[in-house]
């Protein structure tokens, strides 16, 4: 991306120009990610060459999902039924529309956010409203753009009032989220969010604790990074800093995949 283009989707977020300190554009080796200690079916914490290791401590394990039958043998188009037709939680009763994911089905970067919100709830699609789009110029900046990468949440169906989802929900839509991870099979995993994150970490830690570490995802060990949620971002403007570092980062360890 040109110099300039990448000037004008950061100052659509709101960030003042700076230098990145780490080289992430044009950065050296990413460590590989090697696996520390795993939990039953989520998340193995690594560290790399900068990382501290997951807490074990803080670990949870992720419960079976429920309800879900067959899941883990679906193609896209029986997922996607499958997701379409589930009344698997109470969500189904509030819900307008199942919010399944969008993008490439072969993308490179996976995010995962936390669930549809009014706008995503009504449109069928996730991340279209205010913090869709802060998200679509944060994946500008580094590069990408919404049809390059696969976006997904934790939750398909949004929750009333936006409320948190709640741990029989997550459990719920767990299978759906896991076989997309399988038939996406991402290079990486951004978690975008504290409930994301913690989620798909089985962690209580805070976000603050979570960001600025690799963990390896599920089975595969796939790379897993933690950013600050868009909708906190325009509530705390000040935090934009700290989320470019984040896709800095992402924008590093694509670039040495690409190059392995
Ligand atoms: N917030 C999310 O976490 N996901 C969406 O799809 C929309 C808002």
């Amino acid at each position: 991306m040109d110099e300039e283009r990448r000037q004008g989707y950061l100052s659509a977020m709101g960030i003042t120009l700076w230098e990145p300190r780490c080289a992430a554009v044009s950065g050296g080796e990413a460590a590989p990610v090697e696996p520390h200690e795993s939990s039953p079916i989520g998340v193995q914490a690594v560290a790399d060459e900068r990382m501290i290791a997951l807490d074990q401590s803080s670990e949870r394990s992720h419960p079976e999902p429920a309800g879900l039958s067959g899941v883990a043998s679906m193609d896209w188009d029986a997922l996607a039924a499958a997701v379409d037709s589930c009344r698997d939680c109470g969500l189904c009763e509030s819900r307008t529309r199942t919010v399944f994911g969008i993008g490439a089905r072969n993308a490179e970067l996976l995010l995962i956010g936390e669930a549809p919100g009014a706008d995503e709830d009504r449109l069928g699609e996730p991340f279209v409203g205010r913090a869709g789009q802060l998200l679509t110029p944060m994946l500008g900046a580094i590069g990408l753009s919404r049809e390059q990468v696969y976006i997904a949440n934790v939750l398909k169906c949004r929750p009333p009032g936006n409320r948190d989802p709640k741990s029989d929900e997550v459990q719920h839509c767990e299978g759906y989220l896991l076989r997309q991870v399988e038939l996406i099979r991402p290079r990486i995993i951004l978690a975008v969010g504290r409930i994301a994150a913690q989620n798909l970490l089985c962690s209580d830690e805070t976000i603050g604790r979570l960001r600025g570490r690799w963990f390896a995802f599920g089975e595969a060990s796939i790379p897993l990074r933690v950013t600050y949620h868009p909708a906190y971002l325009l509530r705390s403007p000040d935090q934009k800093a700290k989320a470019w570092e984040d896709l800095v980062e992402i924008r590093r360890r694509l670039n040495n995949i690409a190059l392995a």
